[in-house]
């Protein structure tokens, strides 16, 4: 590893969803332990950081994103204890940690919630939006944003469900807490934050109704100028880097609700956060065109002082071999993966990516996830990207003993970790290949980046490089073998998903991810 090393911006970062990875005690729920007794098998793989979505305590109307203790921990979970040992192993394997914090609202469970309802003189009914006429602003879950309350009178607003009430961060002493979440998790040894849609903490003052446009949902029917992205954002991060920034190597990633590249990084840089995620890959078709596309302008719009990061998959899509892979072939998932390990910014890897896992499917009866119940048929929600991680080919995949909390995926018994480590042309040794590649190579790391070629023909290349090392990426996401451009120097092969030496003329095969080197 280089002296100059930064974790966030050289490392890999993966996502695990707590209750879906390994469950230690049988409840077929997965708990921080479980993901204590698999760090041997993250440090193998070769990466630098984990995401844990919410584990704290919550009466899950959105399955942990609904928070009613901001510091302490589910027992379903664990306990404190429990996510002290869980740091520390991990640190002791150099893997940092990040945890999510959701802040935007709180469950209408939490002590907080329940005080502001109990009457309109309470001293924290301040501490969330209440109005006795509700405007027009929507809940992204479906439906109007604005909750009835029988015994007080009024309308309170919730972004999300109607148990996750939005707090008012226009409120001193609601900003002050906040800051305290902050300093216990730092001071607990944390190593970044992950903020649960930051950019919706504030809405307009005067509750100004949002102009209409065309869209197919609720939601989708508004412009969102007054509710998501309000210029009072731009100090509190600056408030929130400087408390940061008082401990070292501390890391903050912003989860940019309902926006573009461009307001994504305006989150950025120095004085703001570290990184704001940019989901636009979620969106694109399956083609170097669209993938160019999408990489130029995040490239633009992140310019040289913001460092750039890639998503394929995270809890709130289909994953990204379920959006791209035919049947159980997964020339696709590693095209993907080749992309995004080789991109100048910070990969985050999505738990059981690296083995292809598809989404579960699910009938009605089956769904938990609030937006899918609403808007079912047109849209099923969230739960089939959420199934239970896939260690071995025992019953429930080696995540529990028990049922767990979503059915595990059919293919369990030929996808699953244990089948992977065996196999040396599985996705998971592919990925492990190219991880270990990215760890050892400074150009990929953090070198500069140069798209190579139009992209039409279907290949998508570009080069990595520093002083010391140059790397041409090639991925032909064609159906056909395709030429690549020539070199001045003959290049050497660095890794291939399809062959072990070069032949000349230079050609790609279809579906190929080739890594060449040419002199530096
Ligand atoms: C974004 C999270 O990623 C999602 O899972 C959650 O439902 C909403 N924020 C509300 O917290």
């Amino acid at each position: 590893m280089q002296d100059d090393f930064i974790w966030w911006r050289d490392g890999i970062i993966y996502q695990i969803y707590p209750r879906s990875f390994a469950d230690s005690n049988g409840d077929g729920l997965g708990d921080l332990p479980g993901i204590t007794s698999r760090l041997d098998y993250l440090a193998e793989l070769g990466i630098d950081a984990l995401w844990l979505s919410p584990f704290y305590p919550s009466p899950d109307a959105d399955f942990g994103y609904d928070i009613s203790d901001y510091t302490n921990i589910d027992p379903r979970f664990g306990t404190l204890a429990d996510f002290d040992t869980l740091v520390a192993a991990a640190h002791q394997r150099n893997i940092r940690i990040i945890v999510d914090l959701v802040l935007n609202h709180t469950s209408d469970q939490h002590p907080w919630f329940l005080e502001s309802r109990s009457s309109r003189n309470n001293p924290k009914r301040d501490w969330y939006l209440w109005r006795d006429h509700p405007n027009n602003w929507q809940s992204f879950f479906g439906g109007v944003g604005w909750e009835w309350d029988a015994a007080t009178r009024q309308h309170y607003f919730h972004m999300f469900a109607r148990q996750q009430p939005d707090l008012n961060w226009r409120n001193p002493k609601v900003h002050q807490e906040m800051l305290e979440v902050f300093r216990f998790w730092a001071e607990r040894g944390v190593d970044g934050f992950r903020l649960d849609v930051f950019n919706a903490y504030f809405k307009d003052e005067n509750y100004r109704d949002n102009p209409r446009k065309f869209g197919l949902r609720g939601f989708e029917r508004y412009n969102h100028l007054y509710d998501i992205n309000q210029p009072e954002m731009h100090p509190l991060l600056n408030e929130i880097r400087t408390l940061l920034d008082h401990y070292p190597e501390r890391y903050a990633v912003g989860e940019t609700f309902v926006a573009s590249p461009e307001t994504s990084a305006s989150y950025c840089g120095p004085g703001k956060l570290h990184a704001a995620f940019n989901f636009d890959f979620t969106f694109r078709k399956f083609s170097a065109a669209e993938f160019a596309d999408s990489i130029q302008k995040w490239t633009q719009a992140t310019g040289a002082e913001i460092w750039p990061n890639y998503v394929l998959s995270n809890h709130d899509q289909p994953r990204s071999a379920t959006r791209y892979a035919h049947g159980e072939d997964d020339t696709r998932a590693r095209l993907a993966l080749g992309m995004l390990l080789t991109l100048r910014g910070t990969p985050f890897l999505y738990y059981g990516e690296e083995i292809g896992m598809r989404d579960i499917r699910l009938k009605r009866s089956e769904i938990l996830d609030p937006p899918g119940q609403h808007y079912w048929p047109f849209y099923t929600g969230r739960d089939g990207c959420r199934a239970p991680m896939q260690w071995d080919a025992s019953p429930q995949a080696g995540f529990s003993s028990a049922k767990p909390w979503l059915p595990v995926h059919p293919n369990y018994r030929q996808r699953n970790v244990a089948a992977q480590q065996q196999d040396p042309g599985s996705l998971l040794n592919f990925v492990k290949k190219l991880i270990a590649l990215r760890r050892s190579s400074p150009a990929l790391q953090r070198g500069d980046f140069r798209l190579l070629c139009d992209p039409a023909q279907g290949v998508l290349s570009y080069e990595r490089q520093t002083t010391a090392q140059h790397l041409r990426v090639h991925l032909n996401f064609s159906a056909r073998p395709q030429a690549l451009p020539a070199t001045d120097v003959s290049p050497s092969l660095v890794l291939s998903s399809h062959r072990d030496s070069l032949n000349q003329p230079l050609q790609i095969a279809p579906g190929e991810v080739l890594i060449l080197q040419t002199p530096a």
